[in-house]
């Protein structure tokens, strides 16, 4: 199952779907290009049609290949973070299919920040659409077992990549008709990181949403165990008497719960190590058939912004 760059090559060149390591979360990836190759990829994450694709690309110079009329701002916040956990929303080259943007005039587009990725994408004459390689609604993967464990045989191949660096999705940045840029999703960048080389920020806001992020559902990333995001941790066990719950904190051990599963996120309180040990936690809680499972908020500043969204809705019922 494990497959060498050439190989994963050679799969992609006939339409085939290969995994891909990132520094955010593996992708199921292929030829952004190929119709056929994209409706493989929605057909294995049993993802809707409307939800549309990240097209990834190996170097600057291919951006003008994927996109048009690309704002300067845009072209500074490349600069700024490329490779990197940045994807930017721009006007579409005729040349991607229609079902990788889901029909919208806009793509997607990012440069990934792993060793053997860029290697692979830079070996290539197309880009790769790549979604986070998981079941459509469920935890996304960091590691090459995640990505075995979803979908097996079916692929043609995992490029193994070990644990991902960052371990939460990329930011998503569109920009509005003067050319501003506007936060779309939260990720692994933070809306301070961004702010510093574009000035102040705003996210998109729910009517803008609708119609052009449909990827952003308010339920997502969710573990099949029932899940409740809390700000204070004691009062809501106090509530829990005589289940079986599952805790996912940032740094605290609760001491006088040693009956209880617990995932301390980051020990000493960093929030980078907080997001990259998120999604293996949060797999690790789900496999051991709980009632419940309790996330603890974390502080609303850089990171915790993004990991707090990402929490809010995995709990979403
Ligand atoms: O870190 C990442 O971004 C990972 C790795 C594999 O690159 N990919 C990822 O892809 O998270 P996915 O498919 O799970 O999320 C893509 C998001 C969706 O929410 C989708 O709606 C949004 O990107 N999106 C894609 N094209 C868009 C467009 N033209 N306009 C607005 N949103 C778009
Ligand atoms: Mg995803």
């Amino acid at each position: 199952m494990d497959t060498t760059i050439d190989n994963a090559k050679f799969k992609l060149e006939r339409d085939e779907i290969v995994a891909i390591p990132t520094e955010t979360v593996y992708g199921l990836a292929g030829n952004a290009f190929s119709e056929k190759a994209v409706k493989k990829i929605f057909d294995l994450k049993k993802r809707p049609l409307f939800n549309p694709l990240i097209v990834h690309i190996g170097s600057i110079e291919d951006l003008d290949k994927v996109a048009r009329d690309i704002p300067e701002k845009a072209i500074i916040l490349a600069r700024s973070f490329w490779p990197g956990p940045l994807t930017l929303i721009l006007k579409k080259q005729d040349r991607i299919p229609s079902i990788v943007t889901s029909g919208k005039d806009t793509v997607a587009v990012r440069i990934p920040n792993h060793k053997k990725t860029l290697e692979l994408l830079r070996s290539l004459p197309f880009p790769l659409a790549a979604p986070s390689a998981n079941p459509f609604g469920s935890i996304s993967p960091t590691t090459s077992e995640h990505v075995r464990g979803y979908f097996g045989e079916q692929l043609g191949g995992i490029l193994e990549g070990g644990p991902c660096e960052r371990g939460i999705e990329s930011t998503i940045v569109g920009f509005d008709s003067l050319g501003q840029p506007v936060i779309y999703r939260y990720g692994s960048l933070s809306a301070e990181e961004i702010e510093q080389v574009t000035g102040p920020l705003r996210f998109l806001t729910h009517e803008e949403e609708q119609p052009t992020a449909p990827g952003m559902l308010l339920k997502h990333y969710s573990p099949k165990t029932k899940s409740f995001l809390t700000d204070n941790i004691t009062e809501t066990l106090t509530s829990l008497e005589g289940k079986r719950v599952g805790l996912l904190l940032f740094k605290d051990r609760v001491l006088d719960r040693p009956d209880m599963e617990q995932e301390i996120l980051s020990p000493t309180g960093d929030m980078g190590e907080a997001a990259r040990n998120l999604y293996a936690a949060m797999h690790r809680l789900d496999q051991k058939e709980l009632d419940i499972i309790v996330f603890e908020q974390f502080p609303q500043h850089g990171l915790g912004v993004t990991i707090n969204d990402k929490l809010k809705r995995a709990a979403q019922d």
